[in-house]
């Protein structure tokens, strides 16, 4: 009733559903001439070297949910949401990635983290091997690790970090660092007794051993760090949360005893630590906030978790202080958790949190020598529609009914997932429920205990040096190709001579053509 009243008033305000200034013409002429300048002025290429990368991932994160996003972002702040531009908007190159995995139409986000941050497509399930490892076979892994960018950055000097929303070891950040053939052995005791005595590892030890001295590592995944039967700090009496390992190891301490005796490194489990910090004095931090993953943003207790953008901003603070630049990788990793659970609400408000985290980095930092990436690993079946009008809650409804059933539904809907409810024999009225509520499951076409990823592309943004050539259709694996010629780190290195200007990459190849051609002349 409150909200018609709302709607009511608006509509007598504004004589419409949208602002008036929208019936000029010329407002879309001048908006468009605008864009149009500074379109115009990306004819002058960022060609500089990249000191700096950010790649901001968002686990799930297909274009339905950008949108969807930008809409909600716009409407938090009592506009009406589709005019409304997300952080990631305004990046000045966008292209479209192909996710499918070697063995998988429709992937998951292990096999597509191999590809944008190792450079290799590879198995559905598997990180940090290429597609000769078949997923579960630990026996297949050894001589077919693919190392990632993150790798490369820090053997070029840079320091590095992970920054996710979800456990540490997990799919995405796990691809970083560790080889698996299977992403699910998060520590040991995920294991089967075969892999060990195989001689593969877990991926939280991999995570402190493969590459020592990462300098910020930040999310969940505590339990994966302690002997079996631990007390969690935090959840002293949930015994889901007690620690894993069989090793018997604390991974916290093997993590402290790496580090060169006279840097700084801090663990931290909660917020009031972490924001205690003096960051100019502190070398290596790891920050595991939650047993598992950490919490979505909505239920997020302020005082004891850091938010995304909190971590990031840590985070760049840290690994800024290398004269010769950082690579960070930050994952949006829940908004695939919302998805799976038909949760459209909770995903995007992860996403919309992880948008913000992309606005921090890039007032933190300088396009001139940060190049920034956003992207996603895959999409979901998710989508919204219905002729909704302009404004329209974006968990609203569609402004009509079902010519078959009868009833009203959401504008947002799953192809498949738990959201999938027969009442009577039939669909639930959706007026009936509370479709507004945080932990609502948007109705699906397919009953399905976890709703799925979708196949189709997912977008890549990008500004910074070389961004332009994130610029069509590409191959997932691609993506952290350029990010490594950008920054001159990785096997691609030619074009980096020092003090040589930038494009001596084409110019090289051009001039011994010339050369080859002159020495045949000569011949003749
Ligand atoms: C690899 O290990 C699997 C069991 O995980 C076994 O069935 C297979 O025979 C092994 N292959 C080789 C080449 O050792
Ligand atoms: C686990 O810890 C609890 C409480 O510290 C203790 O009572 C129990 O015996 C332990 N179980 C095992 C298997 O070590
Ligand atoms: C934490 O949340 C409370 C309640 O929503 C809010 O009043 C407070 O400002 C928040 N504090 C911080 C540090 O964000
Ligand atoms: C970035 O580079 C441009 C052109 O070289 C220069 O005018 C500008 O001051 C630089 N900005 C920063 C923040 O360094
Ligand atoms: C759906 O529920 C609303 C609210 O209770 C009710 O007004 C409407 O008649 C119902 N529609 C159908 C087709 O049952
Ligand atoms: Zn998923």
């Amino acid at each position: 009733m409150k909200a018609l009243l709302l709607v009511l008033l608006t509509e007598l305000c504004l004589g419409s559903l949208f602002p008036e200034k929208e019936k000029s013409p010329q407002y879309w002429r001048d908006q468009a001439q605008q864009t149009l300048r500074n379109a115009l002025k990306l004819q002058k290429l960022n060609t500089n070297v990249a000191k700096n990368i950010i790649m901001f991932l968002g686990d799930g994160m297909g274009i339905s949910t950008v949108t969807a996003a930008r809409i909600l972002k716009g409407q938090l702040q009592h506009m009406q949401g589709e005019e409304t531009m997300l952080e990631m908007d305004r990046f000045p190159y966008v292209a479209l990635s192909k996710t499918y995995n070697t063995d998988a139409q429709v992937p998951d986000s292990a096999g597509t983290a191999t590809a944008y941050l190792c450079g290799v497509k590879a198995n559905e399930g598997t990180v940090g091997v290429s597609a000769a490892v078949t997923r579960d076979q630990c026996n297949t892994t050894a001589g077919n690790e693919v190392t990632s960018i993150l790798k490369w950055s820090k053997e070029a000097g840079k320091s590095v970090g992970i920054v996710t929303t979800t456990r540490v070891n997990h799919a995405t950040p796990s691809a970083a660092y560790a080889h698996s053939a299977n992403r699910d052995w998060y520590s040991d005791n995920e294991m089967p007794p075969e892999a060990i005595q195989q001689g593969c590892k877990d991926i939280a030890q991999q995570l402190f051993e493969n590459i020592p001295n990462i300098e910020v590592i930040m999310g969940g995944g505590r339990k994966y760090m302690f002997p079996k039967n631990t007390t969690d700090v935090e959840y002293q009496t949930e015994d889901k949360y007690r620690g894993t390992r069989l090793d018997g190891k604390t991974l916290i301490s093997v993590w402290k005893e790496k580090k060169p005796k006279d840097k700084s490194a801090h663990y931290v489990w909660n917020r009031q630590d972490l924001m205690a910090l003096n960051l100019d004095k502190v070398d290596f931090l790891l920050g595991l906030f939650e047993p598992v993953d950490l919490m979505y943003e909505l239920d997020r207790n302020n005082q004891t978790d850091p938010s995304l953008t909190e971590m990031v901003e840590v985070a760049i603070k840290i690994l800024q202080k290398n004269p010769k630049g950082f690579f960070l990788l930050v994952e949006g990793g829940r908004i695939d958790h919302g998805h799976h659970e038909g949760k459209a609400k909770q995903a995007l408000h992860e996403t919309v949190e992880m948008d913000r985290a992309i606005g921090l980095a890039g007032r933190l930092t300088t396009e001139n020598n940060t190049l920034t990436v956003v992207t996603a690993d895959h999409s979901h079946v998710f989508t919204f529609g219905g002729y909704t009008q302009r404004g329209n809650s974006i968990f609203g409804l569609a402004p009509m009914q079902s010519d078959v059933d009868k009833k009203p539904f959401t504008s947002i809907l799953y192809g498949n997932g738990p959201g999938y409810k027969l009442i009577g024999g039939g669909r639930e009225n959706v007026s009936t429920v509370d479709f507004a509520d945080a932990n609502y499951q948007a109705q699906s076409a397919v009953p399905l205990r976890q709703e799925t990823h979708g196949g189709e592309d997912v977008a890549v943004f990008a500004k910074g040096p070389m961004a332009h050539l994130l610029h069509g259709v590409h191959e997932q694996n691609y993506i952290p190709h350029v990010m490594a010629y950008a920054a001159c780190v990785g096997p691609n290195t030619n074009h980096c001579r020092s003090g040589a200007p930038r494009g001596t990459g084409v110019a090289l190849p051009l001039l011994s053509t010339f050369a080859s051609l002159f020495i045949l002349l000569c011949l003749f």
